[in-house]
């Protein structure tokens, strides 16, 4: 534990991240004993709420997470950490006063005082809290001890995450951002890079010598419910394959980085995306499929003609050594038959067929999964005899490892403790660079403007619970392929 003061200052402290994911993932690490006693926790929100309602009103969200509500001891020491600032985010005043608040605690604690600010806001205030966090003396102070964190989505295109950058970096150093993608925080996605790179097996066949093909699936069961105003002005790309989808493909293909440090991994994340080869728009229409479920026109906070995507699918290409020619094919969508994350590398069949194989499951090509959620943990599926049959008869068959099964007993931390902790020990190794940011918006870009186009024609329509539209499957087999699924419950597609 470090004996340095820290105040977490969350702005949008009475949102529903912070009531559902932030408070809970603090109150979690204190549990545990991993947040140290100097911590204490401000919410910045423009209700009237005093310490005490505020208290009440995070203790209503962490009791609807899980199994918290058994712990209300402990919560009533936590809560001691947490005040309330009622403050206008776009009034610099507001900020100077907090600022004061701050120095008071500080002063009375005797020690430098290390500020986190937690942007848990809507977009459009990003800006003006930079700013205002830059003109108050709030940012002010040794470099180490002054942080920020910002949430999804870091700008809408290319050109807004650029100008954005660039407000952020007048304010802070980029050695004190943080910026968000909870997929991260995962901790099967954190352990892609231990599965292929603590392992001596996997990366001798890691490229296109080997691999015929990658897919990422990122399916989620739930429509946009209540979120359809802001859902409908961001679509599938900007709400997922910009962030998610995108930082699971740098995960699978980087380079292995000399060291584990955030730099050398962030630099070879970054590399992946700058040789992912860019769709020109009249490309667009062959690589990628995009679709809306239907029903979605209906929700509330959607226009009746919107032509907003809740479904893509997209063929990629990585143009360099280790990955020219392996098509890469990412698909997620909401609304789909079940919520299931994986990622799936398909082998090259064997280059000489020693076994007469005639039945289509008898000549299945080698797959690895890997199970991001809900079951997290990987497979490798592989051919086998039919016991009894002659060695034409084959099937496939899975070896699993399962962490629940693994690791009985030992809970999987929710993504927000993982990605909170690591903020507070000021390692940025699971953030986002601002290089990458912008990699990543110039990567789908094309596909935004040629969907967000009228005279491309309104999306495909698929049935709610479906794997979404047809034409996602055709894509693949007009390469001679198929998706693959090898997690979650292997219901037919
Ligand atoms: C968020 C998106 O970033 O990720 C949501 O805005 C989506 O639309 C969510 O539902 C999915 O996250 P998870 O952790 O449930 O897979």
């Amino acid at each position: 534990m470090d004996e340095i003061g820290t105040s977490i200052v969350i702005l949008g402290g009475t949102g529903d991240l912070a009531k559902r994911k932030l408070i809970p993932a603090l109150f979690n690490l204190a549990c545990k004993g991993r947040l140290s006693d100097g911590v204490n926790i401000v919410g910045f929100g423009r209700r009237d709420y005093s310490d005490d309602r505020y208290r009440e009103f995070l203790w209503d969200g962490a009791r609807e997470v899980g199994e918290l509500a058994i712990q209300e001891d402990e919560w009533k020491e936590f809560a001691r950490r947490i005040t309330y600032f009622k403050g206008d985010l776009e009034d610099p005043e507001s900020y100077v006063t907090l600022c004061r608040r701050l120095e008071t605690f500080e002063a009375a604690t005797d020690d430098p005082g290390e500020r986190l600010f937690y942007l848990s806001i809507a977009p459009r205030y990003f800006e003006p809290a930079i700013r205002n966090l830059g003109a108050s003396r709030l940012a002010e102070g040794p470099k180490s001890l002054r942080k920020v964190v910002i949430e999804k989505p870091f700008g809408h295109d290319l050109a807004s995450a650029q100008s954005l950058n660039q407000v952020v970096q007048e304010v802070f150093d980029e050695s004190q951002v943080y910026r968000i993608d909870h997929y991260l925080g995962k901790e099967m996605v954190q352990n892609i890079l231990v599965f292929r790179f603590a392992n001596a097996i996997f990366e001798p066949i890691w490229n296109r010598n080997y691999i015929d093909n990658i897919q990422i699936t990122v399916a989620e069961s739930v429509a946009v419910g209540t979120r359809g105003g802001y859902y409908d002005s961001s679509g599938v790309v900007r709400d997922m394959v910009q962030n998610h989808l995108l930082q699971l493909l740098t995960l699978v293909a980087m380079e292995p980085p000399s060291a584990a440090d955030s730099e050398s991994l962030r630099n070879k994340k970054v590399e992946v995306l700058q040789a992912i080869r860019r769709l020109p728009a009249e490309e667009v229409v062959k690589n990628a499929v995009r679709g809306q479920y239907a029903g979605y026109l209906q929700e509330t906070g959607v226009p009746e003609n919107s032509i907003t995507p809740t479904y893509a699918a997209t063929r990629l290409y990585i143009d360099n050594w280790r990955w020219k020619g392996v098509p890469i094919y990412l698909r997620t969508g909401k609304a789909m038959a079940e919520k299931v994350s994986e990622i799936v590398i398909e082998f090259q069949q064997p280059p000489h067929s020693v076994f007469t194989l005639e039945s289509p499951e008898a000549n299945q090509p080698n797959l690895l999964g890997l199970c991001l959620q809900p079951d997290e943990g990987a497979h490798l599926r592989f051919q086998v005899k039919v016991p009894g049959m002659d060695s034409s008869s084959l099937q496939p068959r899975d070896m699993a490892f399962h962490y629940e099964s693994a690791f009985k007993g030992q809970s999987i931390p929710e993504a927000y403790e993982t990605l909170l902790e690591d903020a507070l020990a000021g390692d940025a190794s699971l953030f986002i660079r601002s290089d990458h940011i912008e990699e990543a918006w110039r990567i789908v870009d094309p596909l935004i403007n040629a969907w967000g186009d009228e005279s491309s024609g309104p999306p495909d329509v698929y049935k709610p619970g479906s794997w979404g539209p047809e034409a996602a499957k055709i894509m693949l087999e007009g390469d001679g392929r198929s998706w693959r699924r090898l997690c979650g419950m292997h219901d037919d597609e």
